[in-house]
């Protein structure tokens, strides 16, 4: 099971490289996109869109563009994350963050190009025209005030105020849930999922988003730079709204697994390998902090 989680990510990025060479072009610009786009990252939404879509009979390639477009548009929000204005992060992925790399108006604008380079990918892909209509409906609900961008905006205005434990919820669900579950609901879709597998999918997005987020936090306390590849401590700093803040690190855990026992139950109902996968994988980040 571990193996098809590495799988599916070869699968994805020897897509995402085809797919870039093939719009190659000269600009600053785009080299920017490329340079984030490509640098090392998890691959964590494709590959739950590859999975959620085998999971219930469809064709993980199906996904490809799809993947690539959730990939961009995650890429952005984190150019955007890092930015001065924002984080002001200047490592990512074990990198130079993009505006370090190449200025803050290019940064900037290379964020902003991401988001209409990811509906290009649904756009040229291979689904029917009801599919493309349904994901970039979906895209737009769930990454903007639907969802990524008013969680960060939440996120942002929260910090260094006193926050509960569901205003945390409620940030985390917006700006990290939504994207997973985003990548559920789309695998799902493109593989004409019964209503009950495709709320049991976005389900499982949702309460991984939480999961994920928890750990992301815990991580950003107990574990490295050199580790993650990203600056740790800041969160403590900037007195960021987390779910370490309003719970102390201990229950913190607890909800993360929780949260993650919640993922795995919701399709627990499913038999095949790719859905076992997607429990594997719940699993795997969960493991990240024990
Ligand atoms: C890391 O994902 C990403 C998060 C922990 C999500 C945090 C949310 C934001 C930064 C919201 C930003 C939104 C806007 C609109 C600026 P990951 O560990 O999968 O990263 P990887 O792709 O590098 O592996
Ligand atoms: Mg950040």
């Amino acid at each position: 099971m571990l193996r098809d989680l590495d799988n599916k990510k070869s699968q994805f990025e020897d897509f995402l490289k085809a797919y870039l060479s093939d719009h190659d072009n000269r600009s600053g610009l785009y080299r920017a996109c490329v340079y984030s786009l490509a640098s090392p990252g998890k691959r964590i939404r494709p590959i739950i869109l590859m999975l959620s879509c085998e999971s219930v009979g469809g064709q993980p390639e199906d996904t490809l563009h799809a993947g690539l477009a959730i990939e961009m548009i995650h890429t952005f929000s984190l150019i955007h994350d890092d930015l001065p204005a924002i984080d002001n992060d200047n490592m990512r992925r074990g990198m130079p963050t993009c505006h370090n790399k190449f200025g803050e108006a290019t940064a900037i604008l290379a964020g902003d190009s991401l988001i209409f380079l990811a509906i290009e990918a649904i756009a040229v892909a291979g689904y029917t025209p009801d599919i493309k209509l349904d994901l970039l409906g979906a895209i737009g609900d769930m990454c903007g005030m639907g969802g990524l961008v008013l969680g960060e905006y939440e996120d942002i205005m929260a910090e260094g105020k006193d926050v509960t434990l569901n205003d945390v919820e409620n940030i985390y669900l917006k700006k990290t849930s939504r994207l997973f579950e985003l990548a559920a609901y789309a695998g799902a879709r493109i593989a004409g999922a019964s209503d009950r597998d495709m709320f049991s999918l976005r389900y499982y997005g949702r309460e991984l988003g939480l999961a994920f987020q928890t750990i992301d936090d815990i991580l950003d306390i107990t574990s490295t730079e050199d580790a993650l590849g990203k600056a740790v401590g800041r969160d403590v700093l900037k007195k960021k709204a987390t779910m370490v803040r309003v719970l102390g690190m201990d229950a913190a855990r607890k909800w993360a697994k929780e949260r993650t026992n919640r993922a795995i139950d919701s399709i627990s109902y499913m038999t095949s390998p790719a859905a076992e996968t997607l429990r594997e994988l719940a699993k795997k980040l969960l493991g990240r902090i024990s």
